[in-house]
């Protein structure tokens, strides 16, 4: 299973890039920068990483984003998270940023993104790996903040696909983003929002329908509410799931009691993400590895997920089907040719190829 896990061809639909900056990179960027860092040794940064919940977490992982100053900088922690990538086998990744987590601290909105898109080019370039990129608001700030946030980037849109929340979520409903995110969307950009992780199932359906979100991040708690759960369903809204994140938030006590297998038998477009590895202890492959102990997940369940991962993407149909038939030839080297033909390419994959985008080319 180790094996076929490892090997397994996916994509990435939860990744905040901030969120993978090991401590290694922290102190060499600190040290760069001559930042001083509230830590003395990369162990002491480590035992540091014990959270009771979201903010614990946030406010650990805003502290650390204060040695990324330079362009370089930015590229050096994403080209970072790629080179691990390809070792994992994503093939495609929709990675996050939070412009205003920097902004804040006097950094340039170019800065940031400039550095993030030269390693994504590099990424597609030397490593083929594809990408998009979505811009996060900061939920814990207020709207007039992201208004401003969407201006500044709005010169760098082509380089955008989509927007999405983050961010401390009690308190801070998605409907608060209304305007920002029908402004995002009169400018071409999708919409993804952070929604059902700490905060509950009512913001689920705020983010559909007030945000017009194409993809809801986390989700768990969809399943406080039957009625959802039906819409989440028949609509294959994806739900981006991050279960080592979700133990180590205290969202759900142990694996073995994380939701995802229920998910799957409920015909949610479920996938598997890391969120912040660097936080979290693994990355994508160490999150299904302990998925699949906790929860006992078959082949066949590894298999859909990965599926589901492409399906979910922002790709054209015909990317998504390249992906997926690469995934299926993956898959019939460990399955018996007689389960195979329940298992070909989808004819009816979602398209969200119609905006006109500068892409990073898939080949
Ligand atoms: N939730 C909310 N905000 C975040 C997260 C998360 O899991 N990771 C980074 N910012
Ligand atoms: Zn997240």
């Amino acid at each position: 299973m180790n094996n076929f896990i490892n090997q397994l061809p996916k994509a990435e639909l939860h990744l905040h890039i901030e969120g993978t900056l090991e401590p290694e990179l922290m102190f060499a960027l600190a040290a760069r920068n001559q930042i001083k860092l509230p830590y003395s040794s990369i162990e002491e940064v480590r035992n540091a990483y014990q959270f009771q919940n979201l903010q614990s977490f946030l406010d650990i992982y805003y502290a650390g984003a204060k040695v990324l100053i330079h362009e370089q900088d930015f590229y050096d922690l994403t080209w970072a998270y790629l080179q691990k990538a390809q070792t994992q086998n994503i093939r495609h990744t929709e990675i996050f940023f939070d412009p205003q987590t920097h902004t804040q601290r006097g950094i340039t909105f170019k800065v940031v993104i400039s550095g993030i898109r030269r390693a994504l080019v590099d990424g597609q370039n030397k490593l083929n790996i594809s990408s998009h990129l979505i811009m996060c608001f900061l939920r814990d700030l207020t709207a007039e903040n992201a208004l401003q946030t969407l201006e500044e980037a709005l010169p760098y849109k082509h380089w955008l696909t989509a927007v999405g929340l983050d961010s401390g979520e009690a308190g801070n409903p998605p409907s608060k983003f209304r305007e920002v995110y029908a402004k995002a969307r009169e400018h071409g950009l999708l919409a993804v929002a952070h929604a059902g992780e700490e905060g509950p199932a009512d913001y689920i359906w705020e983010a559909l329908d007030q945000l017009q979100v194409l993809r809801i991040d986390h989700g768990v708690r969809c399943l406080e509410d039957p009625t959802l759960v039906i819409e989440l369903a028949k609509r294959q809204i994806p739900l981006t799931i991050c279960p080592l994140s979700n133990i180590k938030l205290c969202v759900f006590k142990s694996m073995e009691l994380h939701p995802l297998k229920k998910m799957l038998e409920a015909g949610l477009c479920v996938m598997v993400n890391s969120d912040d590895p660097a936080y979290f202890g693994g990355h994508i492959n160490e999150n299904f590895l302990a998925a699949q102990k906790g929860l006992e997940l078959t082949q066949q369940e590894i298999y859909q997920l990965a599926k589901n991962s492409f399906q979910a993407t922002f790709l054209s149909m015909q990317q998504k089907a390249k992906f997926i038939t690469e995934l299926d030839e993956y898959y019939q080297t460990f399955i018996l040719p007689a389960d195979l033909y329940g298992n070909a390419v989808d004819t009816n994959v979602q398209d969200h190829a119609g905006l006109q985008k500068i892409p990073i080319i898939h080949s």
